[in-house]
């Protein structure tokens, strides 16, 4: 490949797995215990927003307790080091790849450090939690005392549970979850990309896949759609394709080259190849 070859990085749960994130579809997932029907859908925050607040909540009090890894840290540099064009597209709701310095980057599905009116449809920056509920202790778990004790420091309402009752119109009628730019109560939820809603920056997306030399997916499953059909669209255009990941992914087969193995190994090793 020239070396101003336009690359695209698609990255998922596997590249955030060493900083100590849980991945998805593991069998010490994310999911485990929690369907996702519960937890990431409209209709889930529409049913019982407590819980769902509380679950983000718990998931973005985590970041305060990881940091980037070989792989992210490995990318960051390519970024800054790639005078081509590049783009990092990742699914990943978290932020280690801009903590490792990634600058070319797009969050497909969300970050939890960002919240959305619905009231006003402006998205902002979120810090702590966005639930004004009390913490279900099954939610934190896995958590460390300080971070726990973050998440609690923020239930200015109840400790009495019961709160899978808790409805939107309790969360309107109290101070913690206001919108900045509105100021309305109650009306924010997680800027997250939820099942059956539309992924972000998809024109972007497609454009950069378009004109891509090189796909390269990272630690990803390739079980969830559109970015599971990435490798697809890019082979279509003519791009060469590899995998990086701990075994083959479900699309493994749609890759010209594949290499298995902790991210935190082969990214670094990638890089280091590409950047010569
Ligand atoms: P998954 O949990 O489905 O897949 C993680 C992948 O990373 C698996 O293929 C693992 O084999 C691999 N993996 C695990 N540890 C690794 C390591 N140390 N090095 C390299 N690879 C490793 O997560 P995603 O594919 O990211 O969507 O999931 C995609 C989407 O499904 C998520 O963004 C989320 C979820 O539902 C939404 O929330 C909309």
């Amino acid at each position: 490949m020239s070396p101003l070859g336009n690359i695209v990085i698609l990255t998922g749960a596997g590249i955030s797995a060493e900083s100590g994130l849980q991945t998805f579809r593991a069998a010490d997932g994310l999911w485990e215990g929690h369907r996702v029907e519960d937890v990431a859908t409209p209709e889930a925050f529409a049913r019982d927003a407590a819980l769902v607040h509380q679950f983000y909540d718990a998931r973005r009090a985590r970041l305060g307790e990881v940091e980037p890894n070989a792989a992210h840290l490995a990318l960051a540099r390519l970024d800054a080091e790639w005078r081509g064009k590049l783009l990092i597209v990742t699914q990943n709701v978290d932020d280690l790849h801009e903590r490792a310095g990634a600058k070319r980057l797009l969050h497909m599905h969300g970050e939890l450090k960002r919240g959305w009116c619905l009231a006003c449809g402006e998205r902002f920056a979120w810090k702590g939690p966005m639930s004004p509920h009390a913490v279900r202790p099954e939610l934190v778990d896995g958590l460390s005392v300080s971070s726990q004790e973050e998440v609690q420091s923020f239930d200015k309402l109840r400790t009495n549970g019961g709160l899978g009752d808790l409805g939107r119109s309790e969360l309107r009628t109290n101070g913690s979850n206001q919108c900045p730019s509105c100021q309305a109560e109650g009306q924010v939820r997680p800027d997250i990309v939820w099942f059956g809603e539309m992924p972000y920056e998809m024109e972007a997306i497609e454009a950069a896949l378009f004109h891509a030399d090189l796909f390269v997916s990272i630690g990803t499953s390739g079980a969830v759609y559109p970015a599971a059909g990435f490798v697809q669209t890019a082979n279509y255009r003519g791009a060469r394709t590899l995998e990086i990941n701990l075994e083959p992914s479900q699309g493994s087969i749609f890759f010209d080259e594949r290499r298995y193995g902790r991210a935190s190994e082969e990214v670094p090793k990638w890089v280091a190849e590409l950047l010569g």
